[in-house]
């Protein structure tokens, strides 16, 4: 098949000669609109310290967060995704600080959901940042990550986090059947509404390095990795399964992380199930494009918009990304 009549008769630079036309031809775009800001959150007041090895990331406490809330639903962006900085003295084995419902994040799911309802409030269902150990679930005698006692807690959390009020639900953990478990319990409870973006192709990936320094994990799981569970970066067929799985088992939305490295995975899912698909541009990735930015090596703005608009050229629906909302000032400003 000829898609394009071949020189001289088609010269495609054509459609590349003046902005008017480039805007006109251009097959995909970015909004805000597709945009999910993850933020980190801790207790106290008047809080926003900095994370290193994220430039221009900060943990907020309450207080400070409203503002940033705010200033999402002027921009646009649809939903914050909430991650907890959790005070060591409430890490324990089992993680039980997760399902508390008077904790950090149902605290602020009920304060935000109250003074700005119209912005999505999304939530991580995973255990690490409530275990002395740092993983995502109970563990045995060994140290191998059980499945089923930690999709029961899994569980808990969830419907901790739908009681306070939030609208997303997204289990990060990768154990096997938690998204199954999840609607079960939610529907019981009557909750037809709770939706679920599932972490469905999560691979054991470097590039959460710099999160686990902002949530405080990594001193907590020293050497040790999270391949007994996540997905081998070798893997694609297997991110097919996966996803399949999670649609079988009541997901609303899926997603891909880590984001630019796995943009063939992005693509495969949406050309295979056509359900509404994520992909989360991780803490390495954001490290490494703000490193190289602030080094004068690259052009901080242009990479940012570039790299997003690449997630949308992949089929992705929308991105998560700690550039959210610069991005959205930035679109907003072009406009
Ligand atoms: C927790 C979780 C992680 C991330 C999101 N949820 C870390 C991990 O799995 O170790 C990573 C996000 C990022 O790197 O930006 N289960």
């Amino acid at each position: 098949m000829t898609l394009h009549a071949p020189f001289p008769a088609g010269r495609p630079r054509r459609l590349r000669r003046d902005s008017f036309t480039r805007n006109l031809v251009r097959e995909h775009a970015l909004s805000a609109h597709d945009l999910i800001y993850p933020v980190f959150v801790q207790e106290g007041l008047n809080k926003r310290d900095a994370v290193a090895s994220m430039p221009g990331v900060e943990r907020f406490s309450l207080d400070t967060l409203l503002p940033v809330a705010e200033e999402c639903v002027a921009l646009g962006i649809p939903v914050m995704a909430l991650f907890p900085v959790i005070d060591a003295s409430l890490k324990t084995p089992a993680g039980d600080e997760a399902f508390n419902p008077d904790g950090l994040i149902p605290r602020v799911v009920a304060a935000l959901k109250a003074r700005f309802p119209e912005l999505g409030v999304m939530t991580d269902v995973a255990l690490d940042p409530y275990t002395s150990h740092g993983q995502d679930g109970l563990l045995d005698d060994t140290g191998y990550v059980l499945n089923d006692p930690t999709v029961e807690v899994l569980v808990k959390q969830a419907l901790t986090q739908a009681e306070a009020g939030v609208d997303i639900v997204a289990p990060s953990d990768m154990m096997d059947g938690r998204i199954g478990a999840v609607r079960d319990a939610l529907e019981g409870n009557g909750d037809i509404h709770t939706r679920i973006m599932a972490y469905s192709a999560k691979y054991a990936s470097a590039f959460y390095g710099p999160f686990r320094d902002a949530v405080g994990s990594a001193g907590n799981l020293g050497k040790s990795n999270k391949k007994v569970y996540q997905m081998d970066p070798g893997n694609s067929d297997e991110a097919l399964r996966e996803v399949g799985i999670d649609i079988a088992e009541g997901a609303d939305m899926v997603m891909v992380k880590p984001g630019m490295p796995y943009l063939d995975i992005v693509r495969r899912v949406k050309d295979e199930f056509r359900v509404p698909t994520f992909a989360y541009q991780v803490s390495g990735e954001y490290a490494m494009l703000k490193a190289a930015a602030q080094n004068g090596w690259l052009d901080h703005d242009a990479v940012m918009l570039e790299s997003l608009l690449a997630f949308k050229r992949a089929g992705a629906d929308g991105v998560l990304t700690y550039f959210a909302r610069d991005a959205a000032r930035l679109l907003k400003q072009q406009r």
